[in-house]
């Protein structure tokens, strides 16, 4: 039972296309949101944390045919992997959501015939060009030819020209709506840059969209119309609201989550999310999330990742080689959150080396060996601290309240970069302060100097937990915090830290990378 006592906390990953294995750019959208999920908790929210799979539409149908297989025989093989990575990339999902479920159905059932009874649908005839790849509609400004083959100047995927019945949804009637809304909810979209690109193509004019399709059957049927099914990106968003038991707005859950606080999403998906999402959401006369966050993307030789162009890194054989906390590290380290980055094996070897093995690793090693040979294995008691060492402890406690800050704005970056230093403050500190001079000198000092630095592997261990959670509850184990009292609280409290028992032994957290070259 969920403790009403606590906040609620909302956050979604984009449900993704069965259409081929996971790959990185997959893995980053779900270690981001993780990453928040994993935060919010520790603040003390109860957090719904969704992802799942997108089933539907003529990709999945098209990539079912190729492989000689039935559509959801296929989404089964498929979704399964998507399921099985999040165990892989240690997320912490609370749903994992298939469009292929009843749940969905009712719901996406329940959106349509609100349109309808909104007047928000009419049935009229689509001519235009789309792109099965990325189940989008674009304008012949949006079209370029190369080599002989049309793309959209978007994506650079190949489209098709489209002619037939079609319903519409007036999307051009909630244009003013759309840009009002931007402009008194600035957060509504983030990172700004996002936002600004998402209202100048609203500025410009917004047509009517078609959603539904008649040449293939693969998808939810248009109720009171079985020719037609709804187009793929209607029925995808509403998984959103499927996951909290829509259409029963009385349900505990819809009434404890939605709207929810973030989806965070890919800037390609950005004009669903920014611009259509929040339409239907309008017509259908429901609250819309609080925010779209849209991140970069994760580029490989410099060009974003995908199937098509073959350049793909595998998620799961880089955690094989590296671990997963690594990975979970460098990405968010080596890429800005909302601008796209690119990754190599080389450039997290590196990441390994200085920031987790020689930094926040070879810290709580060192320490706490120390602690085993000068200290019978216990924390001193926390007496006669120096001006020198309440600073540093109080440093990191003063700064709670921005950390909190960045993470509601999704700026991992400057999160990160701020915890990262304290690590390497406390190494410096560590250093500087030489406890090994006092032992037999002044016992006293040394163990002010000690109580400090477990003090501030305990905060950092506990705000670095989001990122790399296997690594730290180790090291928190070991001092002796158990997982529930991982919390930001603890970080507040005065006295958090156990000096009457000894300490459990750590293993090695982070094997340097040793290259032959
Ligand atoms: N099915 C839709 C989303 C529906 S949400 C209601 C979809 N699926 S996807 O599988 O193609 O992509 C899912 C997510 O992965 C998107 O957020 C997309 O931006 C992200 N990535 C796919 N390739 C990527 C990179 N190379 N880099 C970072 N993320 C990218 O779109």
């Amino acid at each position: 039972m969920r403790d009403l006592m606590r906040k609620n906390f909302y956050i979604t990953t984009p449900i993704y296309y069965p259409s081929g294995k996971p790959h990185m750019g997959h893995a980053y959208s779900s270690i981001v949101a993780d990453i928040f999920a994993r935060f919010k908790r520790i603040e003390g929210y109860n957090v719904l944390f969704l992802t799942g799979t997108d089933e539907h539409g003529q990709k999945i149908q098209k990539e079912a045919e190729k492989n000689n297989k039935d559509p959801k025989i296929f989404c089964d093989e498929i979704s399964e992997t998507f399921r099985s990575l999040t165990k892989t990339l240690n997320l912490t999902n609370s749903d994992f959501i298939r469009t292929s479920e009843t749940r969905h159905f009712k719901s996406v059932n329940e959106i349509w015939n609100r349109l309808i009874n909104s007047g928000d649908i009419y049935l009229d005839k689509y001519s235009g060009w789309y792109s099965v790849s990325d189940e989008a509609y674009y304008d012949v400004d949006e079209i370029e030819e190369k080599n002989g083959k049309k793309l959209s100047k978007i994506s650079g995927s190949t489209v098709e020209w489209v002619e037939e019945e079609s319903y519409f949804f007036k999307l051009s009637a909630f244009q003013n709506k759309l840009l009002d809304h931007y402009k008194k909810n600035p957060d509504f979209i983030l990172p700004t840059s996002r936002r600004n690109e998402v209202i100048s193509f609203v500025q410009k004019g917004l047509k009517d969209l078609s959603i539904s399709r008649t040449s293939f059957s693969w998808g939810i049927p248009v109720p009171g119309n079985k020719k037609h099914v709804i187009y793929v990106w209607l029925d995808a968003l509403t998984n959103y609201l499927s996951a909290v038991n829509f259409p029963n707005t009385n349900d505990d859950k819809y009434k404890s989550f939605w709207p929810a606080d973030v989806h965070i999403i890919g800037k390609d998906i950005l004009r669903f999310h920014a611009i259509y999402w929040p339409a239907f959401l309008f017509a259908a006369n429901l609250p819309l999330p609080k925010r779209v966050f849209g991140h970069g993307w994760i580029l490989s030789d410099d060009k974003k990742m995908s199937k098509s162009l073959g350049n793909i890194l595998d998620p799961i054989e880089v955690i094989k080689d590296y671990g997963i906390d690594q990975l979970r590290y460098y990405l968010i380290k080596e890429v800005s959150l909302g601008n796209d980055g690119s990754i190599s094996m080389g450039n997290l070897e590196k990441c390994i080396n200085n920031d987790l093995a020689n930094n926040y690793g070879n810290l709580c090693q060192r320490v706490f060996s120390f602690i085993k040979k000068n200290c019978n294995n216990k924390i001193p008691q926390k007496d006669k601290l120096k001006d020198t060492d309440v600073k540093i402890i109080t440093n990191i406690k003063d700064n709670i309240p921005k950390l909190i800050e960045y993470i509601n704005k999704q700026n991992l970056n400057e999160y990160i970069r701020t915890v990262v230093n304290f690590s390497f403050e406390a190494n410096k500190y560590f250093n500087d302060s030489e406890p090994w001079h006092y032992k037999t000198k002044d016992p006293s000092r040394m163990h002010a100097i000690l109580y400090t630095i477990v003090e501030q592997i305990k905060n950092i261990s506990i705000l670095l937990n989001p990122i790399i959670p296997i690594a730290t509850k180790k090291v928190l184990n070991s001092i002796n915090i158990s997982d529930k009292d991982i919390l930001i609280d603890n970080i507040k409290k005065n006295n958090a830290l156990d000096c009457s028992s000894e300490l459990k032994s750590l293993e090695i957290l982070f094997k340097k990378i040793e290259n032959d070259n």
